[in-house]
């Protein structure tokens, strides 16, 4: 029986034969290159967009990774300045792509469908851009963003980059207190959202969560002074095939301060002189969860992540100019970011923005729509994948899958099992299959293989992509050559790399650079084997990632002990055949507390609230004590095993009360 990392997938010939890296030889020398003189690498690719002030190479990027030698810092093509969307539209249009689609729009019913050509697309952001500016927002403000994945996102996002604008996208499935503490945290002044939008069955009231949020605002002294609001429910069909009525009368509007976007932008003129920003000046911010607790506002500004994003869109899915890509992600997420806007735009791309779900109205929605647009490259997420395989494989089959030629996946480690099905199930073994790692903070793909260079192994991330160089560091921050496993690290920067946390610089540096001096240091654990392929094998900190989504134990924790039955709460990630992980809770309580449904439920409830939906416990447990070390550290090592029913905890002496162990493992719920 081989191993899993001798079992290697070689790509196909006719997905090679039309690369642009088409093996392992030229990778190599890209990859050198990429490094020994990332001044010509980058500065190659640089020259295809348009610089109002040109690029000083002699300053082309410099950095600082040592907090020893100074402040960390990384900066790319300092000096010379550019608009996003001038090079994502009007450079498009001007080299004849004005009239190539887009987006194709898919609703969340297939009855709904529109699409949008690059000229539209140009005029319909300046149309907004003139909107925003019309409401006093300037150069450097923040505009908040709950939207739904209809079009007039993607307008609202490069509309922002038109006027120099920084967007903030909030995930339309965070709660209205979750959406409240990053508006504070990026004092934000004006919101875009829509009424709200149907996923599958359910009826997303997105307007009203916003007035929430913004009523929370204004209680800590910050008045949202503009809210934005698509009216999107009258325009698309419901569920059960009726039409919305206008939402004007159901939806409550704040006189003054929201707008409806149907009211104000078809007026607007349709153009619009971009702002010529500065390389290093902010593009947007995107949270992601903290260790601690409190969201981190992830900043990745102009010209870099502009490059970065183009580039690995290019490569990693290896796109053509007729081609029609389709990534499944969220515009809310980094992944929707980088690639459902960024990276297809630069590259003048056509792409399927689908509002819906992967099982609406049936459980092969995602193969329907692939055949609809033949699309060629598909990006989606293990966890879509693991619950696609459980239905019967005919409803994969009988769709015409023939276009596709990359397969990718994003968001935590693939399963060889859910590979092997999307290998040879939706790839019929023809596809390339690109597993994508990287992170909020890194801007793109930093580890994966290229679809036609390196052969593929299930499970793996591959190899670093080009200005990249991973590091593997032991406990002592010592580095593991050849093979072996510990920290996934880097040693240097690449241009799309994060530049520092929304006003709070002292935590980028804390978070990602002092645990080992000199690297940015991911928070995985990753092993090299020996080939050389990396397995990225899962957060070394106290994150967990349900179903992609990343989250924090201590801020599931501190939302558990709000209830007043509940004294002390630790959380952990259980493994879920389709979520990847699921949250694990055990709760000590108040001597008000009592364990019974109704606790269990109000908690669910409470997590939903504050956070999101995707936050919900699966499993919480009574712990009337937590295993904690003498010195008060809640052993977390252990209640992992406690919540796989493992009795293999290890070690167990540095406990205060090592019974408690035993008790816990007595009293684990059942049926779970
Ligand atoms: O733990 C890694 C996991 O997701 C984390 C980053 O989450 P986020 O910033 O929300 O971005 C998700 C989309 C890029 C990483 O630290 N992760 C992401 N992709 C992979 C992965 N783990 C294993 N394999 C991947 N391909």
């Amino acid at each position: 029986m081989p191993s899993e990392e001798s079992h290697i997938f070689h790509p196909h010939q006719a997905v090679v034969k039309q690369a642009y890296v088409s093996s392992l030889s030229q990778y190599q020398e890209m990859y050198k290159k990429s490094l020994e003189n990332p001044e010509e690498f980058w500065g190659e690719i640089a020259k295809q967009f348009y610089w109002e002030t040109p690029i000083d190479y002699k300053n082309f990027f410099r950095f600082n990774f040592d907090l020893s030698k100074g402040p960390i810092f990384n900066k790319w093509l300092d000096g010379a300045t550019t608009n996003i969307s001038y090079n994502l539209l009007d450079r498009n249009v001007r080299n004849g792509y004005g009239d190539k689609v887009a987006y194709y729009w898919e609703g969340n019913h297939p009855d709904d469908y529109s699409r949008l050509t690059y000229k539209k697309l140009l005029e319909e952001v300046c149309r907004f851009a003139n909107v925003l500016k019309s409401r006093g927002v300037q150069k450097g403000d923040r505009v908040a963003i709950y939207m739904p994945m209809i079009l007039e996102g993607v307008i609202t996002l490069l509309a922002c980059t038109r006027i120099g604008a920084i967007h903030s996208l909030i995930f339309a499935g965070f709660s209205s207190d979750s959406f409240a503490e990053r508006i504070l945290d990026c004092e934000a002044r004006v919101i875009v959202t829509a009424d709200g939008v149907w996923r599958g069955e359910k009826l997303l009231q997105l307007k009203t969560i916003c007035d929430q949020a913004m009523a929370k605002c204004a209680k800590e002294g910050h008045n949202v002074e503009t809210c934005v609001v698509v009216s999107h429910l009258e325009r698309v069909t419901s569920p059960k095939g009726v039409s919305q009525q206008r939402q004007t009368n159901r939806t409550p509007m704040t006189e003054d301060r929201d707008i409806w976007w149907q009211d104000v932008v078809p007026q607007a003129s349709t153009s619009c002189y971009p702002e010529w920003m500065q390389a290093e000046d902010p593009l947007f911010m995107l949270y992601t969860s903290g260790s601690t607790g409190k969201p981190k506002g992830v900043l990745h500004t102009t010209a870099g992540y502009l490059l970065y994003a183009a580039t690995t869109f290019k490569y990693v899915f290896d796109y053509k100019p007729n081609d029609v890509y389709w990534c499944t992600a969220d515009i809310g997420w980094i992944t929707g970011h980088s690639y459902v806007v960024y990276g297809p735009l630069a590259n003048a791309a056509t792409s399927v923005l689908f509002e819906g779900t992967p099982f609406y109205p049936d459980n092969d929605r995602f193969w329907t729509v692939v055949d609809k647009y033949k699309v060629t490259q598909f990006y989606t997420a293990p966890t879509a994948i693991r619950a696609l395989m459980k239905f019967d494989d005919h409803l994969v089959v009988r769709h015409d899958l023939s276009t596709l030629r990359v397969l990718g996946s994003v968001g935590e480690p693939i399963n060889p099992e859910a590979w092997l099905w999307y290998y040879k199930l939706v790839g019929r073994e023809k596809c390339s299959i690109v597993d994508t790692f990287w992170q909020t903070e890194t801007g793109g793909h930093v580890l994966t293989t290229l679809p036609g260079a390196q052969p593929m192994k299930p499970g793996s991330a591959g190899f670093p992509f080009f200005g990249v160089q991973p590091v593997i560091l032991d406990e002592n921050g010592k580095e593991i050559k050849g093979e072996g496993e510990g920290y996934l690290v880097f040693s240097r920067p690449w241009p799309g790399l994060m530049r520092t946390l929304y006003g709070n610089h002292d935590r980028y540096e804390l978070t990602y650079f002092s645990k080992f001096p000199g690297y940015y240091c991911t928070g995985d654990g990753a092993k090299r084997d020996a080939d050389g392929y990396l397995w990225v094998t899962g957060r070394v900190d106290d994150m967990l990632n349900v179903s992609g989504h990343l989250m924090s134990t201590a801020e599931v924790e501190s939302v558990l002990t709000e209830h007043p039955g509940v004294a002390e709460a630790a959380v952990v990630a259980k493994p879920h055949p389709v979520k990847g992980e699921c949250l694990y809770c055990f709760i000590t309580l108040t001597e008000a507390g009592k364990f019974d449904d109704k606790l269990l439920k109000e908690l669910k409830t409470h997590v939903r609230e504050r956070i999101g939906p995707f936050a919900q416990p699966d499993v919480i447990q009574n712990a009337p004590a937590l295993p904690k070390t003498r010195s008060g550290k809640i052993m977390r090592r252990i209640l992992r095993k406690i919540a796989v029913n493992d009795r293999n905890v290890g070690d167990v002496s540095t406990l205060a009360d090592s019974s408690v162990v035993e008790q816990l493992f007595a009293s684990r719920p059942v049926n779970i």
